[in-house]
């Protein structure tokens, strides 16, 4: 993979993970398993397949776990391989090595855009990536690897859309943009989750960004915006007045994670496209639907 210009990618893991209780009160919401790997591992799995070598993670006092996960652990590696289990010795190792993990504390959960300015100090060399972890998006080339493209040929910043059902507009920020062609928008407005009739588009932001460290400064000055919170879509308003903003409706598949109804059609859908489970679930259903017949 050739390093490409976006180096670093930020993931802002602080949040509390209230949709997801009580499963998320000790285990952090980005390290609830999908299959067989955390969310997180996912998104750290994208950015380095977008050539960004630097995990930078804006974490909290209850997410420690995610350190460890992307750490050696020389203890398990040697058990695994006293037992003759090498390749997944291997495997275990090779977390490690996905990247460079730093981590950057957010005291208190202010918001998104709160979150990216602590990642500041590990940031502000270039443009970087920002991956929600919760959106696991499954795209080749990867999406935020198509976000990169965009910065690399267009210069600005880089955001992923997707449109959405007009009674959703409230969950998103939505844009207002242009049509540039090839799935590519000129954004020329934003705003953090609309009444649909309020809503300047159904073109919803979705969990990826290629974004100027300029931004950094602006949210600086930003005072709170919806729910007291610091909204990244107001910094992201603001940098719209000095550079340019893209959208890109993305190719590839999105995962909602963030609530255990999302999380559960997930893994359904990810169980159904491996083959060595496809058989498990559709037994499962089969099963279940026998059983609702005879009942009837
Ligand atoms: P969410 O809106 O999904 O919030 O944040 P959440 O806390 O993770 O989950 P719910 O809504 O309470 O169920 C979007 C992303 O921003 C991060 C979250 O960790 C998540 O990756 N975030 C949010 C922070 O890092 N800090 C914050 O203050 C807020």
């Amino acid at each position: 993979m050739v390093p490409s210009s976006v180096r670093s990618c930020l993931f802002p893991v602080a949040g509390l993970g209230t949709r997801f209780l009580p499963a998320t009160k000790e285990v952090p919401k980005e390290m609830i398993p999908l299959i067989d790997r955390p969310l997180i591992h996912y998104g750290v799995e994208e950015a380095a397949g977008a050539g960004c070598r630097e995990m930078v993670f804006v974490t909290s006092r209850e997410k420690r776990s995610i350190e460890d996960y992307f750490d050696r652990s020389f203890d398990l590696e040697r058990a695994l391989r006293r037992r003759g289990k090498d390749k997944l010795c291997q495997t275990i190792a090779e977390i490690s090595e996905l990247a460079s993990f730093s981590y950057v504390r957010q005291r208190e959960p202010l918001g998104l855009g709160h979150a990216v300015l602590c990642g500041e100090p590990l940031c502000s060399q270039g443009y970087f990536g920002v991956i929600l972890p919760d959106d696991v998006m499954i795209g080749d080339p990867p999406v935020l690897s198509q976000l990169v493209s965009v910065h690399e040929k267009m210069g600005g910043s880089v955001i992923a859309l997707e449109e959405v059902e007009a009674d959703e507009t409230s969950r998103y920020g939505i844009v207002r943009a242009t049509y540039s062609g090839e799935g590519l928008w000129r954004v020329t407005d934003l705003v953090e989750k609309p009444l649909p009739q309020e809503a300047p588009s159904r073109l919803a932001i979705m969990g990826r960004y290629v974004l100027s460290p300029r931004l950094f400064d602006l949210l600086r000055d930003l005072p709170r915006g919806r729910g007291g919170e610091i909204q990244l879509t107001d910094g992201l308003r603001r940098l719209l007045e000095e550079e340019p903003i893209w959208g890109v409706t993305y190719k590839g598949r999105r995962y909602d994670c963030g609530t255990r109804e999302s999380w559960l059609r997930a893994t359904v859908s990810l169980a159904l496209e491996d083959p060595s489970l496809r058989e498990i679930v559709l037994d499962v259903v089969r099963k279940e639907a026998m059983t609702e017949l005879t009942e009837c």
